[in-house]
């Protein structure tokens, strides 16, 4: 099969492959899609508000809580939200959450920012970016 079939196949609506990466995800462990999943589409924020759960441990759309809120914070510069005592890492970082840089983050906060003070992160590039698309969303 030709590499443009298979993409067609994977990322296509209804198609076949990609029920079946869907199948095996539902049956996989919550947020986590196969280890086998196909490479990251843009990115599902209906998918990311199940992933953003994960999140809630600690962080919430509108209040501070163990992190700092998240609405608006795609564009939003690092370290901004005042009142929130972030760590002199990341205040210091000049970083802006483009999707890019986020994607970094949730990979190893620590990575892209030593001394950071978020101790999660997810492995898995199509959680990454279907929280991305989600927090997109939260303006
Ligand atoms: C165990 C707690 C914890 C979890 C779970 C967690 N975070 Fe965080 N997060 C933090 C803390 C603490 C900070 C502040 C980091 C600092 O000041 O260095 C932070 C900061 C952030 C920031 C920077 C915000 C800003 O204003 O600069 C982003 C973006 C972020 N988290 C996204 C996420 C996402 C998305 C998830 C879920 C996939 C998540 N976090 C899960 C604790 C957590």
């Amino acid at each position: 099969m030709k590499q443009d079939q298979l993409i067609t196949l994977r990322c296509g609506p209804l198609a076949v492959a990609g029920a079946i990466v869907t199948a095996v995800a539902a049956l996989a462990a919550a947020s986590v899609y196969a280890a086998t999943a196909s490479p990251p589409h843009p990115g599902d924020p209906v998918r990311g508000k199940t992933v953003y759960q994960g999140c809630m441990g600690c962080h919430s759309l509108d209040e501070d809580d163990v992190g700092p809120h998240h609405r608006g914070v795609v564009g939003r510069t690092a370290g901004s939200v005042s009142g929130y005592a972030y760590s002199p890492a990341l205040k210091n970082s000049h970083i802006v959450w483009d999707r890019a840089n986020l994607d970094r983050w949730l990979t190893s906060p620590q990575g892209l920012v030593p001394g950071a003070k978020m101790f999660f992160a997810l492995p898995n590039p199509q959680d990454r970016a279907d929280v991305i698309a989600y927090l997109a969303e939260q303006r």
